[in-house]
């Protein structure tokens, strides 16, 4: 697939199944790549990552509909769950975490880039989170990406022994797409992009 192909065929899936047609062992390869060359500031390489599948991919989801349950009530309550059993219904989830105990030591032995590093260390697990989402789709299979991150970050660390100093910062659940997305509006090009010679 061509590149700008993929990049205009990565869309946020909502309506993913709970089949793909890679193996197991294909996608935990590939995903092995995607997260070993993926760029980090000083090749810091903090970006870390968990792939849940089968029943901790469900119990992920089924925890965080308990946990809002205690926060939303009826109608709202209603339709965050479905949105959430929509996640559920997908094949996996990737958790996207930075290790904050490599981001600390840079900040510690360069005091001078200290603000820098914490800002790189969202960056790059942005970028990490893109290179996914945009290798998944080239094999076909759709995700989106999610922010409960407090909500969940105590389950996950405890229920997944998880170390205490990885940062949960995104969800990714994925599967194949059954549905068309809809079109998103772009802003002109003029008003983002500039040539200049
Ligand atoms: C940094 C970032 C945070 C996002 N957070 C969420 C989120 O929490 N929940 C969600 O459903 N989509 C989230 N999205 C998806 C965007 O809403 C979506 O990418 C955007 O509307 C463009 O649509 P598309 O992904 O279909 O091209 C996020 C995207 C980015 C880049």
């Amino acid at each position: 697939m061509d590149f700008i192909e993929i990049l205009k065929r990565r869309r946020s899936n909502y309506s993913i199944t709970d089949k793909i047609n890679i193996s197991d062992n294909e996608l935990t390869e590939f995903l092995e790549e995607i997260i070993k060359y993926t760029p980090s500031a000083f090749n810091s390489q903090s970006q870390r990552a968990v792939l849940l599948l089968d029943e901790k991919h469900k119990l992920f989801w089924n925890q965080l509909i308990e946990i809002m349950s205690n926060i939303l009530k009826g109608e709202q309550f209603e339709k965050t769950k479905v949105k959430i059993n929509g996640f559920k219904a997908g094949y996996g989830t990737i958790l996207f975490f930075d290790d904050s105990s490599t981001t600390n030591g840079l900040m510690e032995k360069f005091p001078l880039y200290k603000e820098n590093f914490k800002k790189w260390a969202i960056e790059q697990n942005g970028m990490l989170q893109s290179n996914v989402w945009l290798g998944l789709k080239t094999k076909e299979i759709g995700a989106s990406l999610q922010h409960y991150n407090e909500l969940v970050e105590e389950f996950v660390k405890k229920e997944f022994n998880i170390p205490e100093a990885w940062k949960l910062n995104a969800q990714m659940p994925f599967g194949n797409v059954t549905e068309a997305e809809k079109e998103k509006d772009k802003l002109e090009m003029n008003k983002r992009f500039k040539i200049i010679k």
